[in-house]
């Protein structure tokens, strides 16, 4: 019998309590499950599923863990830790994929068509916005979510430039790669999206300098990670940027005094761009259970070996 502790909190694990079951009766798995609160040997697990926002950190003594099995996409908090020996999985499923889609969408049409001036609009001015196709847009990041995000926004026509570590083929998105690749992307962009994961490598990516290659009255978008960008260079390059509309940072929740809540640039959305929806998580992870109790290769496999060649990123968030 294959013994999996869900390390979650409690109303996560009462999310996922009948479609967890399900779904791995439905891949011919035979499990129990215990939840991560309660008393066990950790001689005697065999999988971890596990929420960033529980409390569990010492992975030491689950000397038969076959996989831990993450809930989220962002594994910053979680990859550099060394007490895990086990392969460590990440969150990719459709309702994630759709909703960053739906979000990074809906606050780029929001002002590509110019929304908040005709809400704010109290006289008759009849200015029309562009058309899409000469909105440049530039998404930094082309994953899982990146890369739905400007296909999709592709397909509405915009001029999307992407960027990431390796070169993409992606319809209707021009790739581009490297220091200079960057400089490119954000110099020619009349909006930027933030989607690559937090990383020594990408954290404080829109520092001042980064910032300065973005155009005048140009948008920023971070439904990433805070830390990817340098606060008080952002505070400084706000009075020539257009907005951000930001979903994360460096703390969360966002204290209350931050400067962000009443700056007349800011949009703050409380990190809730996209969510991992249970439904199809749970059929991530019995598909994930399922392959490693037969042997087969898991799916969506972090990459741990940068991450402990590398100071750990910033702090981690809720
Ligand atoms: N706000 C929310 O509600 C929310 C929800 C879910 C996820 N997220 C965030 O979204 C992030 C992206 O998720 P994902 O599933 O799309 O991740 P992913 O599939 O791993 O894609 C990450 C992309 O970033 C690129 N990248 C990584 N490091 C880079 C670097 N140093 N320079 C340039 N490009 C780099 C990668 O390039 P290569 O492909 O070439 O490696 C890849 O294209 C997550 O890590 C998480 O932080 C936020």
């Amino acid at each position: 019998m294959t013994r999996i502790l869900f390390a979650a909190p409690e109303r996560t694990q009462a999310a996922y309590r009948d479609l967890l079951p399900d779904a791995l009766r439905a891949v011919g798995v035979t499990a129990t499950i215990l939840p991560g609160a309660v008393e066990h040997d950790p001689a005697e697990i065999d999988w971890i599923i596990y929420a960033p926002s529980s409390e569990m950190s010492d992975f030491s003594g689950y000397t038969r863990l076959k996989g831990v099995l993450c809930l989220w996409a962002g594994v910053e908090g979680i990859e550099g830790n060394r007490t895990l020996a086990a392969p460590l999985t990440r969150m990719v499923e459709p309702g994630l994929t759709h909703g960053m889609v739906e979000w990074v969408t809906g606050h780029v049409l929001r002002h590509h068509l110019g929304i908040d001036a005709h809400l704010a609009a109290t006289a008759w001015e009849p200015v029309a916005p562009p058309l899409a196709r000469d909105r440049p847009v530039a998404i930094l990041g082309l994953g899982e979510l990146g890369g739905a995000c400007a296909t999709a926004l592709a397909a509405l026509g915009f001029p999307v430039t992407g960027w990431s570590r390796s070169p993409k083929s992606l319809p209707g998105v021009r790739s581009l790669t490297g220091r200079d690749g960057l400089r490119t992307a954000l110099t020619k962009a009349e909006i930027v999206v933030l989607l690559t994961p937090l990383t020594a490598e990408t954290e404080g990516l829109m520092d001042a300098r980064a910032l300065g290659w973005m155009r005048d009255g140009a948008i920023l978008l971070n439904p990433g990670r805070g830390a990817l960008i340098d606060d008080a260079a952002l505070l400084d390059a706000l009075p020539r940027l257009g907005h951000a509309t930001l979903d994360t940072f460096r703390v969360e929740p966002l204290p209350p005094d931050h400067p962000y809540w009443h700056h007349p640039k800011v949009t703050v959305t409380p990190h809730i761009a996209s969510t991992t929806r249970p439904a199809g998580a749970a059929r991530v992870v019995a598909e994930n259970i399922r392959r490693g109790e037969a042997g087969l290769p898991l799916l969506h496999v972090v990459d741990r070996s940068a991450a402990f060649a590398r100071p750990a990123p910033g702090r981690r968030m809720q």
